[in-house]
């Protein structure tokens, strides 16, 4: 047990995937796993560890924002061993080609700080993908037919942003989508020696200002969960 996890040693696959919400964990393990076994309940952030296509992987809920998400990766890689993380999660399309639904697969994720801005200091990290993961899950993504994009990402700690200006110089500069997660994901993994990736469905839409419904918002995540899986084992 760690402090915000309660699985037991040996509960947690050295393959976690990794949603913001732990419902979506719960879904995801029900629908995707085989003999998915809830592993965490502490402060309900759920964590499912069951297999898929006779790997073993656990699907851990990560909180919203990077603070929550580094928690949870801490303690995963540090004290379970995890050694592939993949954030299945939401984004905000930032560029006109980008639709809801659409898939995003983040190759670099942009930062104005993260929980380890205080090791960088003046440096400017750039954090990355995991090359093979992001061969993997494009190839999987083709092969379903997904409409997927590959790029920059933008991982921000704000939702409700009271500097929109950094949104428009984020699309200016080609950033596909806006998320919370991914660059602390991908500086941790770098600094563990783990592989990340953060595969994301567009859910709204900063230009448009569109937005899934809530009761679509489940099914269009699939497709994402799948590809994650795919890439992980490929
Ligand atoms: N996740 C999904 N949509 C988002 C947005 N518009 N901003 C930040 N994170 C998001």
């Amino acid at each position: 047990m760690t402090v915000h996890i309660g699985a037991k040693p040996g509960d947690i696959a050295e393959t976690v995937l990794m949603p913001g919400d732990p419902l979506r964990a719960k879904w995801a393990a029900e629908t995707f796993l085989d003999g998915a076994v809830c592993v965490n309940e502490v402060r309900g952030m759920l964590g499912f560890t069951g297999e898929w296509k006779g790997n073993r992987v656990t699907i851990q809920g990560s909180g919203m924002g990077m603070p929550s998400l580094s928690i949870y990766a801490n303690e995963l890689i540090s004290e379970y061993g995890a050694k592939t993380l993949i954030r299945i999660g939401s984004a905000g399309a930032m560029q006109d080609a980008i639709e809801l639904r659409d898939v995003v697969l983040a190759m670099t994720a942009t930062t104005l700080s993260t929980p380890s801005r205080g090791i960088f200091r003046e440096m400017q990290f750039a954090p990355c993908a995991d090359w093979s993961l992001l061969k993997a899950a494009e190839a999987a993504a083709t092969a379903k037919g997904t409409k997927t994009h590959v790029g920059g990402i933008y991982s921000s700690d704000v939702f409700y942003d009271e500097r929109p200006d950094l949104n428009e110089q984020m699309t200016r500069h080609g950033i596909l989508a806006v998320e919370m997660e991914a660059a602390e994901l991908y500086i941790l993994a770098a600094r563990h020696r783990c592989r990340a990736l953060a595969v994301l469905t567009i859910s709204d839409h900063l230009i448009r200002e569109e937005a899934l419904p809530s009761s679509e918002r489940q099914s269009s995540f699939g497709d994402m969960v799948e590809i994650a899986l795919e890439a992980a084992f490929a």
